[in-house]
């Protein structure tokens, strides 16, 4: 009997030093003369326990976790092949682990589970079947399940999907070419569930891009991944080549008239390149600058053609519709947000990690029952949800429904569901700054509020912090963040005074500590 043991192969098992672990098993294994194989599957995205070493038993998949390579020898004399659990990192059957059992894996069904370039592990575990669905619909049919799946983008914007799909589809194409271009960009704070998709699961996304390129007829697609994760492109360029082979790309789609072509563009390591009109200009080979809306990509995208632009997540949830169903999808949720969120548990936190949920539960239920609270034990003090752009929350906020409107009831933002922590040693009004110094380095430079006022920005919280005027310029400051929201072309410049306001609102007191106000404005 072969015994299969499954060693993760993303980039944070890697870091964590999953490729020298998977080695020093083989070794073993040698050494013991045992009849061992090493497989090389995906993360389940439990990152407290990685490296988590699985074996295979007739139970199911028994895990060790977080294995260093010191542990080997006794998990060896442990003789954990068998599924022994008389060892200390022994963590019982994997699939009953809390932390993955109380999850709702829509998309990430396969995460862990599957070798992320085999094409018949994916065909194995429901891949392709909402392909094949898909490809008996007409485009309508299609953009219907989407919009009765209630879908909504998972960039940030939070915008209908299906509604998307519609305009281009609707759309008259004046060269006759339409692009589905997925956003891979993934620059948000604490984010990490574009690149799981990408690294463990590429064949979810080509799946999830061909859907969409029948819906709306286009035949072209490109997915822009940032230049930061190699192996999400070198992932991504083989599942892309098996995927012609194999007739899932290409001319005749799966023996039908349908022809879809897909490749992978770098990115130009600029957070605005994430912005989508931004995307495109940089995939035209320009400068990543915004362009001015209207029109929209949906009408006027690239090379001035109806555009489809979707983030990863949203894209990937586009088997699972087609698949499972519109209504399956729609059935869970909070209000107008269906289906499940990734949220990526990150920053000062005991239990980090992807933590895939119907919405709904509250941010609490999230930070505490699934996080842990914090790493460091001390109290948890504040919370940036959505990314760099996204507000600080304070504890009277995380009783809050995880759901779009929910969310924005309390000036706050989903975005992309990341999720990071921080403990009471932080100092809040240096987090501002590093919000204004971030749009500082990360402006397209194009519209004067965000260019200029993130600047002006930075040396308004440098007075306040060294005790200069404070009274006069926090009101300076809350001015600054107004013009900003009010005047910036784009979102960046729009939602970059959200961390400082709320920083200001909730946590005045780092503000004001340790200086005397003078209260007089008639200085500035
Ligand atoms: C500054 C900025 C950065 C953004 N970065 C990303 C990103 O990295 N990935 C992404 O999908 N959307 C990002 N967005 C949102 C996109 O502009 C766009 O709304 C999204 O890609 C649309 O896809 P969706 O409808 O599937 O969410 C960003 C927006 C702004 C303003
Ligand atoms: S708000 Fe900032 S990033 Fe957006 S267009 Fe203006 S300068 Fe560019």
């Amino acid at each position: 009997m072969t015994y299969c043991i499954h060693v993760p192969s993303d980039t944070t098992a890697k870091a964590l030093g999953a490729d020298r672990v998977a080695r020093l098993v083989e070794f073993f294994a040698e050494e013991h003369k045992l009849d061992m194989k090493v497989s090389r599957n995906s993360t389940r995205g439990l990152y407290w326990i990685e490296p988590l070493v699985e074996v295979d038993t007739e139970e199911g998949r028994y895990g060790f976790g977080p294995v260093k390579e010191g542990d080997i020898e006794s998990l060896f004399t442990a003789e954990f092949w068998k599924g022994n659990v008389d060892h200390p990192l022994a963590l019982g059957l994997v699939e009953e682990i809390p932390y993955l059992k109380r999850q709702e894996r829509f998309t990430f069904s396969r995460l862990g589970i599957t070798d992320p370039l085999s094409l018949e592990d994916y065909k194995a575990n429901d891949g392709f079947k909402g392909l094949e669905n898909a490809i008996r619909l007409s485009s309508q049919q299609i953009v219907d399940a989407v919009k009765e799946s209630g879908l909504r983008g998972r960039g940030g914007a939070a915008f209908p999907t299906g509604i998307k799909w519609q305009t281009v589809l609707n759309v008259e194409s004046p060269k006759n070419q339409k692009y589905i271009v997925c956003n891979a960009d993934e620059g948000d704070s604490g984010t990490f569930a574009d690149r799981l998709v990408m690294e463990c699961d590429p064949f979810m996304l080509i799946e999830g891009m061909v859907i969409a390129g029948l819906a709306v007829g286009a035949t072209q697609g490109y997915i822009y991944c940032r230049s930061e994760y190699p192996l999400s492109i070198e992932n991504l360029n083989q599942a892309i080549k098996t995927a012609y082979e194999n007739s899932f790309l290409g001319a005749n789609i799966l023996g039908s008239n349908n022809h879809f072509d897909l490749e992978v563009r770098m990115g130009a390591g600029a957070y605005i390149c994430g912005e989508e009109t931004s995307l495109l200009e940089s995939l035209e080979g320009k400068r990543g600058l915004v362009r001015a809306k209207p029109p929209l990509p949906a009408i006027v995208g690239l090379f001035g053609q109806p555009t489809v632009v979707n983030n990863v997540l949203s894209l990937a949830a586009i088997p699972f519709i087609m698949d499972k169903g519109a209504k399956a999808y729609a059935d869970v949720g909070v209000g107008r947000s269906r289906g499940t969120l990734p949220f990526q548990l990150t920053g000062n936190v005991k239990f980090g990690g992807l933590v895939e949920l119907a919405f709904g539960p509250t941010l609490n239920e999230l930070m505490y029952d699934f996080g842990g609270g914090t790493r460091s034990g001390r109290p948890l003090r504040a919370v940036q949800v959505g990314g760099p752009l996204g507000a600080y929350l304070h504890e009277s906020q995380w009783d809050t429904s995880l759901g779009y409107e929910e969310f924005a009831q309390k000036e706050a933002v989903l975005g992309h569901g990341g999720v990071v922590m921080f403990d009471n040693t932080v100092d809040m009004s240096e987090q501002a700054r590093f919000s204004m110094e971030f749009c500082v380095a990360e402006s397209c430079g194009k519209c004067t509020p965000c260019r200029i006022g993130s600047t002006r920005g930075v040396e308004v919280i440098d007075r306040i912090r060294s005790g200069e005027n404070v009274d006069g310029n926090l009101n300076l400051l809350a001015d600054l963040c107004e013009t900003m929201v009010d005047g910036s072309l784009c979102a960046m410049g729009g939602m970059t005074p959200f961390p400082v306001q709320s920083a200001m609102k909730y946590f005045r007191e780092d503000f004001v500590k340790s200086t005397v106000s003078t209260a007089n404005t008639e200085e500035l």
